[in-house]
C-alpha cells in the first residue's frame, strides 16, 4: 500500500482537544491536496474526526473552515495550479472557496470510534490516560481488518508500553507535536525496535511532503550518539538502536523534525 491508498482512510481521535483539532488541520489539508492530484481523482479521501463531545466537535469545523481558509488565501498559486483544469474557477476567490469546500468535505466529525474500524492510519491525542488509550487503541485494533497503523501523541507514556498495552505488535509509533500543532513547526518522531520500515517511512513522509518537514541534523539519538543523515539513513540508524535502552521508546530512536513551512 503506497502513501496516498495508506492516507485515504484516516481517524484522529481526541479530534476536539488543544493537540487533537490543529492534528487534525494539518491531516485534513494533506489528504485534500493528496485528493486533488490527478492520479487520484475519483477516489474517496475520509478523515474521521473522533471525539466524545459534541461542542467540542462542533467548534473544531468552526476552527477548521477558518483555518483553511486562511491557508488557501496564502497559497492561491499552487491552488490554482491544483485547480487549472476547472475552467468554472475564475477569480482567486472562487478557487479558494473550492478548496476550503473540497477540505471540509473530507472530514467527518463523529462521536464513534466505529468510524476508526475502517481507517488504515489513527492518530491518537486522546487525553493523557494510558487505560483509556489503551482500551481505545485495543478495540481498534481487534475490530478492523485493515492492521491499522497507530501515530499517538502521547507525551508522557513510553511508547512500547502503549503497543504491549493494547497488543498493537509494534505497529504504533510517536508522533508528537508541540502545542499548537499548526504553528509549532517541531515534531518528535518516536519509533521502536518494532515497527514495520514502512509506517516509519510514511510517518517521514507525512511530514516531509504535506508541510515542508526536514530532518534536523540536531536529532536525540539514544546514548547521545550522533546522526546527520537522511530519512533512509533514519530507518537504518533507528534498526541499528536496537540494543540501546530509551525510555521513550524502549529502544528505538526520537527524531526531532522541524516543519519549514
Ligand atoms: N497540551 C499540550 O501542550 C500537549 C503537547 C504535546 C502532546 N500532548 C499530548 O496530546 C494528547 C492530548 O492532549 P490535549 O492537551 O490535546 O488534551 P485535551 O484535553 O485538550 O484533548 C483531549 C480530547 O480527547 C477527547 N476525549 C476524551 N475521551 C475520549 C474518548 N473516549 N474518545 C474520544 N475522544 C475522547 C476530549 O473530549 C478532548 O477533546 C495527550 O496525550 C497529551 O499528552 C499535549
Amino acid at each position: 500500500m503506497n502513501y496516498d491508498e495508506k492516507l485515504q482512510n484516516v481517524s484522529v481521535l481526541g479530534a476536539a482537544g488543544k493537540m487533537g483539532s490543529g492534528i487534525l488541520l494539518l491531516t485534513a489539508v494533506e489528504m485534500a491536496d493528496l485528493s486533488l492530484k490527478p492520479e487520484n481523482k475519483g477516489k474517496t479521501f475520509c478523515l474521521n474526526a473522533i471525539d466524545v463531545s459534541h461542542e467540542g466537535l462542533a467548534g473544531l469545523m468552526k476552527y477548521l473552515k477558518d483555518q483553511v481558509m486562511k491557508l488557501a488565501e496564502k497559497k492561491t498559486v499552487a491552488l490554482r495550479k491544483l485547480y487549472q483544469d476547472r475552467a468554472d474557477l475564475i477569480e482567486n476567490e472562487d478557487v479558494i472557496r473550492e478548496y476550503v469546500f473540497d477540505v471540509m468535505n473530507i472530514v467527518r466529525p463523529v462521536t464513534t470510534i466505529e468510524s476508526a474500524y475502517h481507517s488504515q492510519l489513527v492518530f491518537e491525542a486522546i487525553i493523557e490516560n494510558l487505560d483509556l488509550k489503551k482500551k481505545l487503541l485495543s478495540q481498534i485494533n481487534e475490530n478492523n481488518p485493515y492492521k491499522p497503523w497507530f501515530f499517538s501523541n502521547t507525551s508522557s507514556i513510553p511508547i512500547h508500553v502503549l503497543d504491549e498495552a493494547a497488543k498493537l505488535d509494534g505497529r504504533i509509533l510517536g508522533f508528537h507535536f508541540y502545542n499548537p500543532p499548526a504553528v509549532q513547526r517541531l515534531v518528535e518522531l518516536i519509533t521502536t525496535p518494532k515497527n514495520p520500515a514502512e509506517m516509519v517511512e510514511v510517518a517521514a513522509a507525512q511530514l516531509d511532503a504535506p508541510v515542508g518537514a526536514r530532518p534536523l541534523c540536531e536529532d536525540h539519538p539514544p546514548q547521545g550518539s550522533a546522526f546527520t543523515g537522511t530519512w533512509p539513513d533514519w530507518i537504518a540508524f533507528t534498526a541499528a538502536c536496537s540494543a540501546r535502552s530509551y525510555s521513550r521508546s524502549n529502544a528505538g530512536g526520537v527524531l526531532f523534525v522541524r516543519l519549514t513551512s
